[in-house]
């Protein structure tokens, strides 16, 4: 039986929508190619999937009518108040998002790749001795969260209250589907601490500065905290905050899955684990980094981001898979399925480094793409880069060598071979 003739031969919505819901996590290609085939935009009595690449282009290029309405109930009681991410066409969106292009200078980017790898290699080298690493604790999260202090100027309390604050905010925000009270307001305490911690850090490091009058520090903090803006642009200083919080909720976790992600669809095949490793000790950075992204591709961190439909609209209008989709529904614009779109990646199934936007779908797309895709997209193949020009890491053999979830819904362990005898 196909999956749509088991979803068929369901009566409840209830059942309807937990055996949807379920294929989504465990079943997500097979299930995924079929919809793309059969039931391109396929409405349940929970949500619509949208599952074709003009389509997701679509849902993600009209923002007006879907909306991410649904993210405020989630992230506005974490900041304290609007974010960028939870408001859609609006004054805050503009300029907030603005503000965090500018500061977040693509003249730093070198550097901070640079940072990426030395952070990494000193973590390489620790663990050298002993043979293997957990690419969770040792890469994935560490990186991020070393860089959060270095180059963002949000170093926290201690690693592991940063890594606890990065998990529980983004769980919450956008793994939650099941709308967990508990998760929630794990995020929710999060949310407090990291805002009464920033505020004592901004308070310090404007100290520091009266102090050090001549020498600015260049972090992205410090950036906003020099800023001077007219009182009527309304960004004061716990719009900063905010946004300060925002950064290490959009850089933890995301980036640690796709480093450990990005690295197990490398290692699990030989041969572009070989041509990686070669374009990764060769001059050409972009030619590197088209692996990480077409490895990711086979294993997104998100297979889908979520939409409110704001007025009954019709998508894919013109086609014959047109569809009504009414105001009210909630929309999965599922952006691991359009990556796969044959007519927009050809030959899918193939591992290949030579597609125009070797990015894809992973730092989202329209109003809300990602502010750090520009980071990211330094740090995270950079840090994939360190470990391949180690000689002789590999995979171990499962169970040890499998990606650890832990029951939940991001790697929480994931042990590789470092060395030159595997
Ligand atoms: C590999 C790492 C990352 C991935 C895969 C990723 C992915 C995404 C995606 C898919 C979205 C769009 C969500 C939606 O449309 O609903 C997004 C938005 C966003 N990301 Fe990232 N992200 C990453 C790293 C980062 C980093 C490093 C930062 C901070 C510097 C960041 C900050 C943000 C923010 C603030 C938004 C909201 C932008 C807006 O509303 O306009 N992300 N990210």
């Amino acid at each position: 039986m196909t999956y749509l003739e088991k979803y068929d031969a369901l009566s409840g919505d209830r059942e309807k929508v937990a055996l949807v819901s379920g294929w989504i996590r465990t079943d997500t290609f097979p299930f995924f190619r079929e919809l793309r085939e059969r039931r391109p935009i396929f409405v349940t009595p929970g949500f619509t999937l949208v599952t074709r690449f003009p389509d997701v282009m679509e849902v993600l290029s009209h923002e007006k009518m879907f909306s991410v309405r649904l993210y405020a109930s989630r992230m506005d009681p974490v900041v304290d108040g609007p974010f960028m991410l939870s408001r859609d066409d609006t004054p805050v969106n503009w300029r907030e998002k603005g503000i965090m292009q500018a500061v977040l200078r693509p003249e730093d980017l070198p550097d901070v790749r640079e940072a990426a790898g030395r952070i990494a290699d000193e973590s390489l080298d620790r663990s050298a001795p002993s043979g293997r690493i957990d690419v969770v604790s040792g890469l994935g999260r560490y990186v991020p969260i070393r860089l959060c202090g270095e180059y963002f100027g949000f170093p926290g309390p201690d690693l592991e209250t940063m890594y606890r604050w990065s998990r529980a905010t983004q769980f919450d925000m956008f793994k939650n589907l099941q709308n967990d009270p508990v998760v929630h307001e794990e995020s929710v305490c999060a949310g407090k601490e990291m805002m009464s911690y920033l505020r004592g850090l901004l308070e310090d490091k404007r100290a520091a500065m009266e102090r050090s009058k001549g020498d600015p520090p260049q972090d992205v903090f410090g950036r906003l905290i020099r800023t001077s803006l007219p009182a009527e642009l309304g960004f004061d200083d716990h719009r900063i905050l905010a946004n300060v919080a925002g950064l290490l909720i959009g850089a933890g976790e995301t980036a640690s899955q796709a480093i450990v992600q990005v690295l197990e669809q490398i290692l699990s095949r030989p041969d572009v684990r070989a041509r990686a490793a070669e374009a990764a000790a060769g001059p050409d950075l972009a030619e590197f980094d088209r692996y990480v992204w077409e490895a990711l591709r086979f294993n997104p961190i998100n297979p889908l981001v979520f939409r409110y439909c704001e007025q009954d609209y019709e998508l894919a209008a013109g086609t014959p898979r047109a569809t009504l989709i009414p105001a009210g529904a909630i929309v999965f614009a599922c952006t691991a399925s359009a990556m796969f779109d044959e007519h927009r990646f050809p030959d899918g199934n193939r591992f290949r480094t030579d597609r125009p936007e070797p990015t894809g779908l992973h730092f989202g797309f329209g109003h809300h793409a990602c502010l750090g895709r520009q980071v990211a997209g330094v740090m995270v193949p950079e840090v994939v880069r360190r470990v391949l020009l180690r000689p002789g890491t590999s995979l171990l053999s499962p169970p040890d060598g499998n990606v650890d979830f832990q029951g939940g819904p991001f790697p929480e362990r994931f042990t590789i071979f470092l060395g030159t005898d595997a």
